[in-house]
């Protein structure tokens, strides 16, 4: 992808998320909270990119599939009201059908474009295929940690400041109480991220994100999260149990046994 194909995408993007602004405060405040997403993502992929030293990648795809990665959020607030997609749409698939349309991607090259929609695709799935061709694995792979480390940056400082400042839309409309599930509990002692299908309260979610470390690929990626204090933030605002005690106990050493690996 050369220089202009990038600017653009970036002049397509900045005209397309335009037209989405709204009188209504919650939804200005969710459309400028996906923009600043965006913005953050395509500065983290390029930053986890940078890390791996590896001159195969692609620069300017790689930041193209930041921009566009999650494109499908727009429609989605505005038809929907909602970023669940459990009970809306497929992002990434909403996504692409918006490029699709747009024509956006149809000059570029077969295989950047086909990179680029995969890993569109792939960045919201709860894991990439083993059979996964290498280039389209490593794309995934950058999506899949800049956009987790920065929701995680987001998440962490929504429940840090939920009671002053709240916003339903990044609560899955989930209730906020001291319940948790014990499937949450067992899909972390496997290992295991936790699914979306067994969410049912907020100390779900809460558990969700905390077995995200599972799927973090780049050291980078892991420096940052631990810099940032996001899991012992996360943490606080989990129940007093035994159990929570268990699974976060798990997760820490699974992290401290991945930072020794990388030293
Ligand atoms: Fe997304």
């Amino acid at each position: 992808m050369n220089e202009k194909d990038l600017s653009i995408c970036h002049r397509w993007f900045d005209d397309y998320t335009n037209g989405f602004h709204s009188q209504n405060q919650e939804t200005e405040k969710n459309i400028i909270l996906k923009l600043n997403h965006t913005y953050r993502v395509c500065d983290n992929i390029t930053k986890i990119a940078k890390s791996t030293g590896l001159r195969r990648i692609d620069m300017r795809l790689a930041k193209a599939i930041a921009l566009f990665h999650d494109i499908g959020r727009f429609e989605q607030l505005q038809i929907f009201g909602s970023f669940n997609d459990r009970i809306t749409v497929d992002h990434a698939a909403l996504g692409l059908k918006v490029l699709g349309r747009s024509g956006i991607l149809k000059d570029l090259p077969g295989r950047e474009r086909y990179l680029l929609q995969r890993a569109i695709w792939l960045h919201n799935k709860f894991a990439i295929p083993d059979t996964e061709k290498a280039d389209s694995l490593l794309y995934s792979r950058l999506i899949r940690d800049a956009d987790k480390l920065d929701i995680l940056g987001l998440l962490t400082l929504h429940f840090d400041e939920r009671a002053q400042n709240p916003n339903s839309a990044l609560d899955y409309g989930l209730d906020d109480s001291n319940v948790f599930s014990m499937e949450a509990i067992s899909d972390i002692l496997q290992g295991k991220m936790v699914r979306i299908a067994v969410l049912k309260n907020l100390s779900d979610i809460k558990l969700m994100y905390l077995s995200w470390a599972y799927d973090i690929y780049f050291p980078f990626t892991l420096s940052c999260i631990e810099e940032n204090g996001y899991m012992e933030r996360l943490i606080r605002h989990l129940p007093a149990d035994p159990e929570i005690s268990r699974a976060v106990d798990h997760i820490k050493a699974y992290n401290e046994k991945r930072q020794r690996a990388f030293i």
